[in-house]
C-alpha cells in the first residue's frame, strides 16, 4: 500500500492504475468505511482511499479540532482491506493560498443537514469534486447512512457531467441496530444504548408501512413516541421524505425515506431507512 500526500504524483502514478475506485474518508475508519473499500476492492483495479478531514464542511461551532482521529490504525485497516493507495494530503495541498471556488449545491442541500449545518454541502461537494480531479476514479463510493451526501454527491455529478459512477453502499449497523458513525467514538456505554433506540424507531416506521399504514403524520407519531421512550435522545427531526427530492412526503407513495436526526450526550446522530408499502400480489 502507497501512502501519497501530494497531487502531482497522483498525477505521476494515475496512468498505472487501470480502473480505480476511491473510497472518500475522513478517517477513524469503522466497518461502515471498510464496507466501502471491500465493495470497491471486488469491482476495481486500484482501490484508493482519500483521508482527509475536510476543514470546509465543518461549521464555526462544530469542533474540527476534537474530530477522532487514529492514522496508524487507519493505515492498518486500510492495508487489510487490500487499498492500493491511501492519499493523505495536508489541508494546504487541498485548499492552497488564494483558494476561492465553490461547488454551491440547490435544492437538495437546503433542508434537513443542510438547514442546521450552513455550508456543509457546499464544502462536501467542493472538497469531493476536487478528490475526484485530484485522483481521477471511475467509481466512488459512499454510504447510504449519510443519505443527504450521497444525494447531493450524485446530482453534482449529474450536473457537471463527470464520468465517475457513484455506487451507493448501504448502512452498516452493531447487532442493536445503531448505524456505525465515528462520531459514536464519543458516546459513553450508556449513551451507545440509548442511542440505538433512533434506528429501533426507524424500523419501527419501516413495520407500520409495511403493514399497510399510509398517513405519514401518524407514521410519525408513532416513530416519535418510541423516541421519546429513550431519554438521553432529543430529535432534531424526524420526517418521511421522497428518496429522489427528500422533500418531505403526507401520503406514503410507493417508496419513501424516513430521516433522522437526535442528540445524545451532545453528539448529533443521524440515521435514515427506506420505507415500502406491503408487497403487491
Ligand atoms: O462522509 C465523509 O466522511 C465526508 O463527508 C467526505 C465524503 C469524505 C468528504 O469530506
Amino acid at each position: 500500500m502507497k501512502l501519497v500526500e501530494r497531487v502531482a504524483q497522483l498525477r505521476a502514478e494515475r496512468p498505472s492504475w487501470g480502473r480505480a475506485g476511491l473510497v472518500p474518508t475522513m478517517g477513524y475508519l469503522h466497518e461502515g468505511h471498510l464496507s466501502l473499500l471491500r465493495a470497491a476492492r471486488d469491482a476495481n483495479d486500484t482501490v484508493v482511499m482519500s483521508l482527509f478531514v475536510n476543514p470546509t464542511q465543518f461549521g464555526p461551532r462544530e469542533d474540527l479540532a476534537a474530530y477522532p482521529r487514529d492514522i496508524p490504525r487507519d493505515l492498518y485497516l486500510a492495508s487489510n482491506a487490500g487499498v492500493d493507495v491511501v492519499f493523505m494530503p495536508d489541508a494546504d495541498e487541498v485548499y492552497p493560498a488564494g483558494f476561492d471556488t465553490w461547488v454551491e449545491p440547490g435544492a437538495l442541500a437546503v433542508r434537513w443537514e443542510g438547514e442546521r449545518r450552513p455550508n456543509h454541502f457546499r464544502g462536501v461537494a467542493t472538497v469531493v469534486l476536487k478528490l475526484f480531479q485530484m485522483v481521477r476514479p471511475e467509481r466512488a463510493y459512499f454510504g447510504e447512512k449519510d443519505y443527504q451526501q450521497l444525494k447531493v454527491v450524485s446530482k453534482m455529478v449529474e450536473d457537471f457531467n463527470l464520468p465517475i459512477e457513484i455506487v451507493a453502499c448501504p448502512t452498516v449497523r452493531e447487532s442493536d441496530g445503531l448505524a456505525l458513525s465515528s462520531r459514536n467514538a464519543y458516546l459513553s456505554d450508556d449513551g451507545r444504548r440509548g442511542a440505538a433506540n433512533l434506528s429501533r424507531a426507524l424500523f419501527h416506521a419501516q413495520r407500520l408501512a409495511f403493514d399497510g399504514e399510509r398517513d405519514v403524520p401518524q407514521l410519525l407519531a408513532e416513530t416519535h413516541a418510541i423516541l421519546a421512550e429513550e431519554p438521553s435522545l432529543q430529535v432534531d427531526y424526524l420526517a418521511v421524505v421522497d428518496p429522489a427530492s427528500l422533500e418531505p412526503l403526507d401520503e406514503l407513495r410507493e417508496s419513501a425515506r424516513i430521516i433522522a436526526a437526535a442528540f445524545c450526550e451532545g453528539v448529533r446522530l443521524i440515521d435514515n431507512a427506506p420505507i415500502e408499502g406491503p408487497p403487491t400480489t
